[in-house]
């Protein structure tokens, strides 16, 4: 993934190194998940231009660069898919009681609206889209009900299936979901091409 991507005003791919922003553009035009095949390149550091930002940076960057765009984020909705966890996969980075989609929400401007979602999808799960015929779940947490109707339309045009789970502070139960995969991964799964998802009964 790359540093963040606009939407919906086409795909606009956004990085620090022009280079890698047009290879991932590229790689859009081919990918299989929905629409993102319109993808184009945005410039580095101008005012991101969709009313959509998905901030894919590590979580240790992340607070850092939604405030090196401050005001240019004011009434966008910023969707977190970092995973802040420890570098031992024990635990987390985060303040005690908080979520790194809490902390990141703190860096953002008022009238920005932090959702967290896709922390819970290794990225070439997500490449491949529908799993055995259906689509894949991603999780979603925010206050703002607006926010989250956005995104979950964003999530439907991607061909998945987006799961509200509650107000932002259930990002921390995102987030241990994130860490419950690298356990499978270290315990008993031993590889990352599984998806987590809701098996609906009746
Ligand atoms: N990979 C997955 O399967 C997966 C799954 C779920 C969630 N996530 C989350 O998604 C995020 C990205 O993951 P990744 O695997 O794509 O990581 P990655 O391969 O390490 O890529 C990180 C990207 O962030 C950019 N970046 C780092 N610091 C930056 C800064 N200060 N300003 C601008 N750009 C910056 C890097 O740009 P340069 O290339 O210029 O260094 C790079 O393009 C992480 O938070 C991760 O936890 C990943």
């Amino acid at each position: 993934m790359e540093p963040d991507l606009d939407f919906p005003a086409g795909r606009l791919v956004r990085g620090r190194d022009p280079a890698k922003a047009k290879e991932l553009t590229a790689a859009l035009g081919d990918a299989t998940v929905g629409t993102a095949g319109d993808a184009t390149v945005g410039t580095a550091g101008a005012a991101p231009a969709g009313d959509i930002v998905v901030l894919a940076v590590p979580y240790a960057n992340a607070a850092a660069v939604v405030s090196e765009y401050e005001n240019a984020l004011q009434g966008k909705v910023i969707i977190d898919i970092t995973s802040p966890v420890s570098s031992d996969f024990q635990g987390f980075v985060t303040p005690d009681g908080s979520s790194g989609a809490q902390e990141i929400a703190k860096a953002a401007p008022a009238g920005a609206h932090v959702v967290k979602a896709f922390n819970t999808l290794f990225s070439h799960v997500l490449a491949v889209g529908p799993a055995e015929g259906r689509p894949l779940d991603v999780f979603i947490a925010g206050d703002d009900a607006q926010a989250k109707a956005r995104v979950s339309a964003f999530i439907e045009s991607l061909g998945l299936r987006p799961m509200d789970t509650g107000q932002l502070a259930i990002a921390r139960a995102l987030e241990s979901v994130g860490l419950l995969q690298f356990g499978l991964v270290a315990h008993s799964v031993k590889h990352t091409n599984f998806s987590l998802g809701v098996s609906i009964l009746s």
